[in-house]
């Protein structure tokens, strides 16, 4: 497991952009949603200096980024790999084998569920129903949706994932 992968942040890239977001709006404050993305696509995640840069840029508090943040899934409160892989584990996913589903790719990825493999490149978490119950169980990969998924395409996405990130710098990432 890797607590925080290694990224450089271009924080005058970051606050150049945050200040052309935030000037679209009337209220500085009201750009916070696109003002977060953008500093979680330079950060990776949003770490405190994350918070720090949004607050600058909107007149607002680190604290108030950080409640804002804390709402939304979308958000990475916690150091994230390149690519986001999401087990809904609700009731009907959980009927059709999400359970194992998840054992299976903790046991490929050799982390559990809400930590990020040591080369950075994948983040396991579970998440609650993501409204695809009728295609049970339901994975999420980089926000977007694999249904009925199968214990044997754990091996496939895993291998698909990793191809994928060869040769990334450490900015490049999905999520
Ligand atoms: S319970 Fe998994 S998508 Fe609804």
């Amino acid at each position: 497991m890797s607590d925080q992968p290694t990224t450089t942040v271009d924080r005058a890239a970051l606050v150049a952009e945050l200040e052309q977001v935030a000037a679209r709006y009337p209220h500085r404050k009201s750009a916070i949603i696109p003002a977060l993305r953008l500093a979680q696509g330079h950060y990776g995640w949003l770490s405190p200096e994350a918070f720090e840069d949004v607050a600058h840029a909107l007149e607002c508090t680190p604290a108030f980024a950080q409640s804002v943040a804390s709402f939304y899934d979308m958000f990475h409160l916690t150091p994230a790999g390149r690519h986001l892989v999401e087990v809904c584990t609700n009731v009907s996913c959980a009927l059709k084998g999400a359970g194992e589903l998840l054992d299976e790719l903790e046991d490929q990825l050799g982390i559990h569920a809400g930590e990020t493999t040591d080369d950075g490149a994948i983040t396991l978490r579970t998440v609650e129903c993501l409204g695809a119950c009728a295609n049970a169980p339901c994975v999420s990969v980089n926000h977007r949706y694999r249904e009925d998924f199968a214990i044997a395409q754990v091996r496939p996405l895993i291998t698909e994932l990793r191809a994928s990130t060869a040769g990334w710098t450490d900015q490049e990432r999905e999520v």
